[in-house]
C-alpha cells in the first residue's frame, strides 16, 4: 500500500499532537549535553534518544512524528530494537532531517545558506527504505537591523533551497517539512517584534511563491515557522502580542491548502512555547491545523533531569511526559499556568 502525501501530513497534525523534534545533529547534540557535563558519544546519544522514545503515554497521546537525525534513523535501542520499529509500535512516524547544515554564505557576511541538495534524491530513497516518511529543511535567517540584515539574496537562496528540497521529497513519497527559520537567539538579538513581523512576511510570501514554482503540493507538505517575537535580548512583548502577530503574519502569507503548521521553539522558555501556542489556538479562527514541532522547548527539562544518569531515566521520562502534555493541551488552546505549578 502506498501512503498519500496529504494522508501521512494531515496525521503529523491530528488529535492535537505534535512533533518531537529530536535530530539534533551531532555538534548540537554535542552542545546540549555539554549542558549536563556529558560526552557525547554514540552510546550516549543512543540512551538519551531510548529514553524519550520510550516515553509510552508521551509517544501514544501527544507525538504523532519524531524528527531524527541520520544516525538515530538507522540505530538501534539497548536491547536491538530498531528506533524507528520503537517510534512505529507507540503509533507515531518516524521524520529525517536532510539538510547537512547552515554554511557561511559566500559574500554575505553574517548570513548563512543551507546545503544539502547534492545527491538527495538517492538519500531520500534510503530514508524512505528505512522507513521515514516525512522530512525536515532548516533555512535560517539572521536580522541585524544595524547591518541591514537579512538580504534578498540570502533570502532567495534559502527559499530556493527549501523549494527545491520539498519537491524532491514529495517525488519520494515523503512528506517535506518546510522550515524557514527567522532566528529569535541570533545576534545581536536586539530587534523589535515588528521588525520579526516584516521580515518573516517577507520570507514566507517569498517562500510560498518558490514551492509555487517548485510545483509542490501544498496538501501534502507542513510549514515549520517561527512565531512572530522580538529578539532575545529585546523580550518584551506580551503571550498575545506574539499570538496576535503571528496569526495575522500567518494568515496573509500560508494558503489555506496547508494542512498544518508545526512551530519551533526557537529559544523560548519552555513555558513561553507553550503559552505561546495555547494563546493562538484559544483566541483565533484559522484554517490550518496550528501545532508544535519543539527541540528545546519539549526536551530541556528532561535532559536536566535525566543528567545521563540511568538512575534518572524515569525522572527524564516524567519531564518529558509532562511538557508533551502541556504542549498537546496548548494544541487544544486549553493549556493554562496552574497546570504547570499543580505538576
Ligand atoms: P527548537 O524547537 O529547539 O528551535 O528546535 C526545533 C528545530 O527542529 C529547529 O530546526
Amino acid at each position: 500500500m502506498t501512503e498519500r502525501l496529504e494522508d501521512i501530513a494531515v496525521k503529523m497534525v491530528a488529535d492535537e499532537k505534535g512533533l518531537l523534534a529530536a535530530d539534533e545533529s551531532t555538534s548540537t547534540i554535542k552542545k546540549r549535553f555539554d549542558t549536563i557535563n556529558l560526552e557525547s558519544t554514540e552510546t550516549s546519544r543512543r540512551d538519551y534518544r531510548e529514553m524519550l522514545f520510550r516515553t509510552d503515554a508521551a509517544m501514544r497521546n501527544c507525538i504523532s512524528g519524531v524528527i531524527l537525525y541520520e544516525e538515530t534513523l538507522f540505530q538501534k535501542a539497548a536491547d536491538g530494537t530498531p528506533f524507528v520499529d520503537l517510534i512505529k509500535a507507540a503509533g507515531s512516524l518516524a521524520g529525517i532531517k536532510v539538510d547537512i547544515g547552515a554554511k557561511p554564505m559566500a559574500g554575505h557576511p553574517g548570513e548563512t545558506v543551507t546545503e544539502g541538495l547534492d545527491g538527495l534524491r538517492e538519500r531520500l530513497a534510503n530514508y524512505y527504505k528505512a522507513g521515514a516518511r516525512f522530512a525536515k529543511w532548516r533555512g535560517v535567517i539572521a536580522i541585524n537591523t544595524a547591518e541591514n540584515l537579512p538580504t534578498l539574496s540570502s533570502v532567495k537562496a534559502n527559499s530556493q533551497a527549501l523549494a527545491r528540497y520539498a519537491a524532491l521529497c514529495q517525488e519520494a513519497g515523503i512528506v517535506p517539512i518546510v522550515e524557514p527559520e527567522v532566528l529569535m537567539d541570533g545576534k545581536p538579538g536586539d530587534h523589535s517584534i515588528d521588525v520579526c513581523a516584516a521580515v518573516t512576511e517577507n520570507v514566507l510570501r517569498i517562500v510560498f511563491n518558490d514551492l509555487y514554482d517548485a510545483r509542490v503540493k501544498l496538501e501534502g507538505m507542513i510549514l515549520k515557522p517561527n512565531m512572530i517575537i522580538d529578539g532575545k535580548n529585546a523580550r518584551k512583548a506580551s503571550i498575545e502580542e506574539v499570538a496576535e502577530k503571528t496569526v495575522r503574519v500567518l494568515k496573509a502569507t500560508v494558503p489555506a491548502a496547508v494542512p498544518g503548521i508545526a512551530f519551533l521553539s526557537g529559544g523560548q522558555s519552555t513555558e513561553e512555547a507553550t503559552a505561546h501556542l495555547s494563546a493562538m489556538v484559544a483566541g483565533y479562527d484559522m484554517p490550518w491545523k496550528l501545532t508544535y514541532s519543539y527541540g528545546r522547548a519539549l526536551q530541556e527539562t528532561a535532559l536536566k533531569a535525566w543528567a545521563g544518569r540511568p538512575e534518572n531515566v524515569a525522572a527524564g521520562q516524567r519531564a518529558f511526559q509532562h511538557r508533551a502534555e502541556m504542549n498537546t493541551l496548548a494544541a487544544k488552546g486549553t493549556w493554562k499556568r496552574d497546570l504547570e505549578k499543580a505538576a
